[in-house]
């Protein structure tokens, strides 16, 4: 099972120049709690914005780097992890989304109500994917979001 998780704005936004223009601990604590004891796979630019490895399992990065910081592991192609992996999350960001999506099995997307002003977008799925549950919508700080599962159709 490949599974995607990410939080998108209105507009399917997933980040500006910055990283995450928004900042809401309930998600934070949602992502966290969903990757922390999976293999993950991120690309280059998530593996630049974190400070240590989110998940005890393995922390693969996409990168043409050749050395990474202790406790990430590198992946030269996807079809690498493709082949070898029945449980894995997708953390993002942008490009790796675009790549990973043909192989993806659920989305787990926070929706962030509002437009942020992104540079960064989520690919459009929901043409092969259905909305199979979601929570009411949730506030904090006057930001309103709510959490989403898609299956593939
Ligand atoms: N809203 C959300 O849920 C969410 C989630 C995750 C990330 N984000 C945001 O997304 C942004 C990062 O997105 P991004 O598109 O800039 O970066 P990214 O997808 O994290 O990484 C792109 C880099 O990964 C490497 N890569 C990608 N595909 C590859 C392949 N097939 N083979 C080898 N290497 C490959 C390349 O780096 P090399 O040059 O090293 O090879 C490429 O420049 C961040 O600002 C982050 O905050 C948002």
């Amino acid at each position: 099972m490949i599974n995607i998780i990410v939080a998108v704005d209105s507009k399917m936004g997933i980040a500006d120049e910055h990283g995450l223009p928004w900042s809401v601990e309930a998600d934070k604590k949602y992502y966290r709690d969903k990757i922390k004891d999976s293999n993950i796979l991120m690309g280059r630019g998530v593996y630049d914005e974190l400070q240590e490895p989110p998940s005890s399992k393995k922390n693969y990065v996409l990168t043409h780097l050749e050395n990474l910081r202790e406790g990430f592991a590198k992946i030269d192609k996807i079809e690498d992890i493709i082949k070898n992996n029945n449980d894995l999350w997708v953390i993002g960001g942008e490009k790796v989304y675009q790549q990973m999506l043909d192989y993806t099995d659920k989305v787990y997307l926070t929706r962030i109500y509002g437009d942020f002003k992104c540079t960064k977008f989520f690919p459009e799925f929901e043409n092969d994917f259905y909305l199979s549950s979601s929570t009411d919508n949730e506030n904090e700080d006057g930001t309103s979001f709510r959490f989403e599962i898609y299956n593939r159709k």
